[in-house]
């Protein structure tokens, strides 16, 4: 009963994963192989053991067989005593190789794991920003843990059971036939009763299981969305909290009806199985007696044979859904494999080279671009939509020139949705340009070498992102090896050193999911610190369009100026302070530079700088007062 129990839940555990019914390529069985192959020799060992470990499984049988007719033959007491030593002897192995093929299955299993999480994981670290924000974080992180796992069972549980069930079972079925044919005979009629039912209602488990999963992840996806603190906020903001309870309780309330649906399925399965095998012993008992009685059959067969056949139903059940769990095995590596084949938009060149040494110029030339089509950039599965929009996304940036000498500052400025950010963003080549260059040094940045490059470029971008870890941890980011006063420094550079030297743990202060617990100009003067730690050499700054109040909006200023000092920078201006220092400034419209000059000839041109001027870059009191001293 144990054994059909535990042949029953392996059988349905799997079945949670991912079905459908497309074939398998030969492409992806290699594949597999492929990553098998390193554990090629545990596996070897693995299906040797088990083999073995079957065989013993039906030896036991027919010595307790040998000991019955020993005892009905008189024989000595040494010939009983030697069988149950055997039998004795079997189970000391089979002990012991259960702890060996154990720790061999769990070994491939977690081996094999472990080499396609961190595949997967290096992978998708070289997948392009837009991948990022296209996909859904909840399924990328459900692609790395639960089809990594499924596709590990292929290896570990599956194969073991259709190996070792396969021996069993043909074993089992050679003994019995040699014992008495015609209760093997009457014992498979019994067979597609235990079959049949086993398929319908594994199906049906699948089905409920799927559901129960599927309502699990939107759970899974709500609580992450909606208990993060930007998420909570704008719930408490404009949600409606009611509904959202209402929604969350009627999936919970799902799941336990399903919870207790395949509680109930599973139970009455496993009891229907206990009762027909009962029935089949009484068979054997009834016409195995009967043959006995006539003198065709000796009473050690019918013990053998009775105990053969509690281990003949369990291995059938087990290989009767053994397809259904290979085929979502395989789903989940298909998945997996999904990932990995979504090839990177953006790599570095074979012979990339570094950014050379000096002052540096950055230079725009006739760039024109457009974000990539979803289709392009990830996959439906991951967005969690039917089919990718393969529209190409339009043209943001319409041929745009500009040339920064080596440690000047280039102001751009220009309304929202301009391309501001656009064009700071291909510099560090978070996206490629369709047409046209961008260049560092001289260089295109698409001949540089990644690594030289991230260390020539420091960005600041409008959002500041911080990491849920300390305050220290977010910064030592920037250069891991910083000392203790060198992050003193630049804590006093940025203005900060007052703020985190007040702060009960200092450093090692924790900054939430996104820095919340710093105000807006905080965060930005951190995340100013970070650069400065990282002395970049060429400088992108997307200034924060949130106006600050004035003694941090003076901070951010000093700060500033000192993060720019010397550097040759790139900087999206939304106050009047930074764009005056500039040595040009740009002026971005519908992704095209409609004037550039210095801020006196633009305001004496009176065109659209001169516009933004009035609207955009009234002068904060603080700077009025500058003005007028
Ligand atoms: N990841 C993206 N995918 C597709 N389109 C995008 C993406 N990011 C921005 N856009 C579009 O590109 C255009 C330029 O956006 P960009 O972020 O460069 O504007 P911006 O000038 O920085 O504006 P703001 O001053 O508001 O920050 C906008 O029309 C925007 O909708
Ligand atoms: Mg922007």
């Amino acid at each position: 009963m144990d054994m059909e129990v535990a042949a029953w839940h392996s059988m349905h555990s799997s079945l949670t994963a991912q079905q459908d019914k497309r074939p398998f390529s030969r492409a992806t069985v290699r594949r597999i192989a492929a990553f098998a192959r390193p554990h090629r020799r545990n596996l070897v060992a693995f299906l040797l053991l088990s083999t073995v470990t079957a065989t013993l499984a039906v030896a036991t049988p027919l010595l307790a067989g040998r000991v019955v007719d020993a005892i009905e033959h008189r024989s000595s007491t040494g010939l009983v005593l030697g069988l149950s030593g055997l039998i004795a002897a079997i189970a000391v192995a089979e002990a012991g190789l259960g702890l060996v093929t154990r720790w061999l299955s769990a070994t491939i299993g977690e081996g094999l794991i472990l080499d396609l999480r961190t595949t997967v994981y290096d992978h998708v670290q070289r997948m392009p920003v837009a991948f990022f924000t296209r996909t859904r974080t909840g399924a990328l992180v459900s692609r790395l843990n639960n089809d990594v796992i499924g596709a590990q069972r292929a290896f570990s549980d599956t194969l073991s059971q259709v190996v070792g069930n396969l021996v069993t079972l043909v074993l089992t079925l050679v003994v019995m036939m040699a014992l008495s044919w015609q209760i093997t005979l009457i014992a498979l009629v019994l067979l597609p009763v235990f079959v049949l039912p086993a398929r319908r209602v594994g199906r049906r488990l699948a089905q409920l299981r799927r559901e129960a999963a599927t309502h699990n992840a939107t759970m899974g996806t709500q609580m992450t969305e909606r208990f993060s603190a930007p998420g909570a906020t704008l719930v408490k903001l404009f949600g409606r909290p009611e509904r959202e309870s209402a929604e969350f309780a009627a999936r919970a309330s799902r799941v336990r009806d399903i919870g207790v649906r395949t509680a109930m399925v599973q139970t009455f399965f496993v009891t229907a199985l206990t009762f027909v095998s009962a029935l089949a012993l009484a068979v054997v008992y009834g016409l195995g007696g009967y043959l006995a009685l006539r003198g065709v059959l000796g009473p050690g067969a019918i013990v053998s044979l009775a105990l053969l056949l509690t281990r003949l139903y369990a291995p059938l059940t087990a290989l009767s859904g053994a397809h259904v769990e290979v085929m979502s095995a395989l789903v989940s590596f298909e998945r997996v494999f999904e990932v990995l084949d979504l090839k990177p938009l953006i790599s570095e060149k074979p012979d990339a080279r570094p950014v050379p040494d000096g002052p540096l110029a950055m230079e725009f030339d006739n760039v024109r671009f457009g974000y990539p089509a979803a289709d392009k950039v990830s996959l439906a599965s991951l967005e969690e939509v039917a089919t990718l929009d393969t529209r190409g996304g339009d043209e943001v940036l319409h041929g745009v020139s500009f040339r920064a000498e080596p440690g000047q500052m280039i102001a751009l400025v220009g309304s929202s949705g301009a391309g501001k950010s656009t064009i700071a963003q291909l510099l560090p080549r978070l996206y490629d340009t369709d047409e046209g260059a961008v260049r560092i040094g001289g260089v295109d940045v698409r001949d540089l070498s990644a690594a030289s490059l991230r260390e020539t470029l420091g960005m600041v971008t409008q959002d500041g992102h911080l990491f849920h870890d300390s305050l220290r941890e977010n910064l030592l980011l920037a250069r891991p090896e910083a000392t203790e006063e060198e992050l003193w420094d630049v804590l006093r550079r940025a203005r900060l050193d007052g703020l985190i030297a007040s702060l009960p743990d200092g450093l090692d202060t924790v900054v939430g999911e996104r820095g919340y617990r710093l105000s807006g100009g905080e965060r930005q003067r951190l995340t100013i610190a970070r650069l400065l730690l990282a002395r970049p050499r060429v400088v992108i700054l997307d200034e924060a369009t949130a106006h600050l109040d004035n003694t941090s909006e003076a901070a951010v200023q000093e700060a500033l100026s000192e993060a720019l000092a010397g550097r040759t920078s790139l900087v999206i201006a939304h106050r009047l302070s930074t764009v005056r220092s500039a040595d040009l400034i740009l002026v971005l419209e519908g992704g095209r530079i409609v004037e550039r000059g210095s801020h006196e000839s633009l305001l004496a041109a009176g065109g659209r700088y001169e516009e933004l001027y009035r609207t955009q870059f009234a002068e904060s009191p603080a700077e009025q007062k500058a003005a007028a001293n």
